[in-house]
């Protein structure tokens, strides 16, 4: 990882003490919170760290329900570590099974889909439903242990097919539907899954997005797939391959309502995601059942403060981990209503979200950054024109949320009323790791605060020695926890390099952060070569990839200038070969090759042709002078190890030729 290049260099981890306003609790929620007297926080904490077999063994025993106990809580070393080795449990039985008695006729989804029907599942209709699918699992061949690949959009199908998996013990990967085929093609060939599941199609802005042709494209090059279970949602024509795909209504016809649950190893994976890394290659980022449900358990519980009488809301997709762990996992363990919403959010109009929560009575909502930044942009008028009294509490997710945007979230969302968790955490990390603890924490915006149970964050220096109050660093985990990956699939090595080896024996997150003078955390951004686009992460290797891929580029090197929307944008510099010329037509090919390659989450917002790049002596690029470049027009930074500095007058001068 080249951390010293991209991180250090550029200055994410240099950092300056801000003295800024601080949100105790609004005393109306904190009194009715589950946690409210920080004493007990700090005894929870404490134990948490300094008896973890004791604290996790507790509240594995209290929180989960299992069909065998555990002989350990926590074994071997890390980076391999196992939590609960011995016991068996199945997640499925956790977020379903447990709750027929006390809440079968509860809600446990309600959907809305974006042209605005309306579908809702009780806990006892959502477990017939997952036992049926998970029996044509099974009549598929699908055994225990073997991949499913998840293709989807945001209908209640897709949490159906995510529960059945678990609930047979085959390992989901779910793919985010804005990725491209050759993006699908890739991860479904990583993992060798079986069958692949998705829909005709989806609806984006009232358009049809064709989901079933991207996986034509891609299954044409997957050999282990030998199945394909579409559900239909848009009605547009697909093309269905016999013998290959079946409709999910044909299959499910009949099917018996009570599958049992397989009792499965703690240990025993229970999904495969994908997430990008510093090099081209996505990274398999594999969970477990036991110890990944217990985080996603008591994060919902003690971080959400859910409750019986809640209706909770997390826009994300669950593409992402955090659909995972907080639209699906985490809400149904604790037998929550938790709400999907297929579409944008501004269809028909920007009110949309606004719309849902005054209709539905929701009362925690949990969004990303740049959602509320495009909310800030579409104006007041939208949120204020809605009864949002229903919250409680708001949550944000995916990357530093500017203090501006904190304040617009807590005085127009939240009417100055609902505390709001700030919550770091990563696909790695399965659950949330930092997050104020709502009826507690005095909340500074900006600022994800304060460690979890069990997590014990600190910022160091390259050497591992701890950096002083507000001193700029690295963030690393120093003890295992839960929730943590297993491994990535298929590459221990990578899994040893990539978290285990920067410094030695301890988490490395890949996260530049400070730690403030009351111990709070403000996270600033990756150190690696790894961009934060709209919350998304998109590896710089894998675009330049996609642009060497295109014929006629010699080389390519990608940057993230800060963007107002999306937090970072993405800058593409693009040297050709001899004899092609870079023109607007050449940039709109490239364009469009990478969101053929990747997905239209990876479009640039700017391509750039030069005839060379700055590199090292040692031929490394220096993205940070070109993060320079794209973000203020020139690079003023130490250039000493720059071995043409020709090159960077050309560089800074493409900027001014264009404008
Ligand atoms: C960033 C999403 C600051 C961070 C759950 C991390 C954040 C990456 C925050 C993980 C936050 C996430 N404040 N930065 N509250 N939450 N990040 O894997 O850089 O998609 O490493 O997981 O998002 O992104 P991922």
């Amino acid at each position: 990882m080249s951390t010293t290049e991209s991180g250090e260099e550029s200055g994410v981890i240099r950092s300056v003490s801000r003295a800024g306003r601080s949100f105790p609790p609004p005393p109306a929620f904190a009194q009715k919170a589950r946690l409210r007297d920080p004493a007990e926080y700090e005894r929870l904490y404490r134990r948490s760290v300094d008896d973890p077999n004791g604290f996790w063994g507790d509240m594995a025993k209290s929180e989960l329900a299992w069909t065998k106990p555990w002989t350990t809580v926590l074994s071997g070393e890390v980076p391999w570590v196992r939590w609960f080795d011995g016991g068996e449990l199945n997640l499925s039985a956790n977020c379903l099974d447990r709750h027929l008695a006390t809440r079968g006729s509860k809600p446990a989804i309600i959907w809305e889909g974006e042209p605005g029907e309306e579908r809702i599942l009780t806990y006892a209709q959502l477990h017939a439903e997952v036992c049926q699918f998970a029996a044509v699992l099974k009549n598929l061949g699908v055994a225990r242990g073997e991949r499913v690949a998840i293709y989807m959009p945001m209908i209640p199908e897709a949490a159906v097919a995510m529960l059945a998996c678990a609930r047979i013990g085959a390992p989901h990967t779910v793919v985010f539907g804005g990725f491209s085929a050759e993006a699908l093609r890739d991860r479904i060939n990583d993992c060798e899954a079986k069958v692949c599941i998705t829909s005709d199609g989806s609806y984006r802005r009232g358009k049809v997005i064709p989901l079933k042709a991207n996986v034509d494209q891609a299954l044409a090059h997957t050999p282990s797939v030998h199945s394909c279970v579409v559900v239909r949602r848009t009605g547009n024509e697909v093309t269905m391959k016999a013998g290959r795909d079946k409709w999910w209504h044909d299959v499910m016809e009949g099917q018996p309502t009570s599958t049992p649950a397989e009792s499965l190893p703690a240990e025993h994976p229970l999904f495969i995601l994908y997430t990008s890394g510093t090099t081209g290659k996505p990274k398999g980022i594999v969970h477990s059942t036991g110890g990944y449900l217990l985080g996603a358990h008591l994060t919902t519980k003690y971080i959400f403060d859910i409750n019986d009488d809640d209706l909770y809301w997390c826009t994300a997709d669950i593409g992402w981990v955090t659909g995972h762990s907080y639209v699906l996992y985490g809400p149904l363990s604790n037998g929550a209503t938790t709400l999907m919403y297929e579409g944008a959010p501004d269809f028909p109009d920007k009110d949309r979200f606004w719309s849902i929560i005054a209709r539905r009575k929701v009362t925690t909502f949990y969004t990303a950054p740049t959602a509320i930044r495009a909310f800030v942009r579409w104006g007041n008028e939208f949120p204020e024109k809605h009864d949002l009294s229903s919250l409680r509490l708001l949550g944000s997710v995916g990357e530093p949320i500017n203090p501006e945007a904190w304040m617009w979230y807590h005085e127009l969302v939240g009417r100055g009323r609902c505390p709001i968790v700030d919550t770091w955490w990563q696909t790695e990390t399965g659950s949330i790791m930092l997050s104020p603890l709502p009826g507690i924490t005095a909340s500074k915006p900006g600022s994800c605060s304060i460690p979890f149970f069990g997590v014990v964050p600190e910022v160091v220096k390259r050497d591992g020695t701890k950096c002083g109050a507000n001193e700029g660093g690295f963030l690393i985990l120093r003890k295992p926890w839960p929730s943590m990956l297993r491994g990535i699939h298929g590459d221990p090595e990578r899994y040893v390099k990539q978290y285990w080896s920067e410094i030695k024996g301890v988490y490395f997150t890949g996260d530049g952060s400070r730690c403030d003078e009351d111990n709070y955390f403000w996270v600033m951004g990756r150190v690696d070569d790894v961009l934060n686009v709209a919350g998304h992460r998109l590896g710089t290797a894998e675009i330049e990839s996609a642009l060497v891929s295109c014929p006629g580029v010699a080389e390519a090197a990608v940057v993230g200038p800060p963007h107002a929307l999306k937090g970072q944008g993405i800058c593409c510099f693009v040297t050709l070969k001899m004899g092609v010329v870079g023109n607007d037509a050449f940039k709109k090919q490239l364009s469009d090759h990478v969101v053929k390659e990747i997905g239209a989450l990876a479009r640039p917002d700017d391509i750039r042709f030069t005839d060379a790049l700055p590199k090292t002596r040692s031929g490394k690029i220096m993205r940070r002078l070109l993060k320079e470049i794209a973000t203020s027009g020139e690079a003023k930074g130490d250039t000493t190890t720059l071995e043409d500095l020709g090159v960077l007058s050309r560089l800074s001068a493409v900027r001014e030729d264009e404008e």
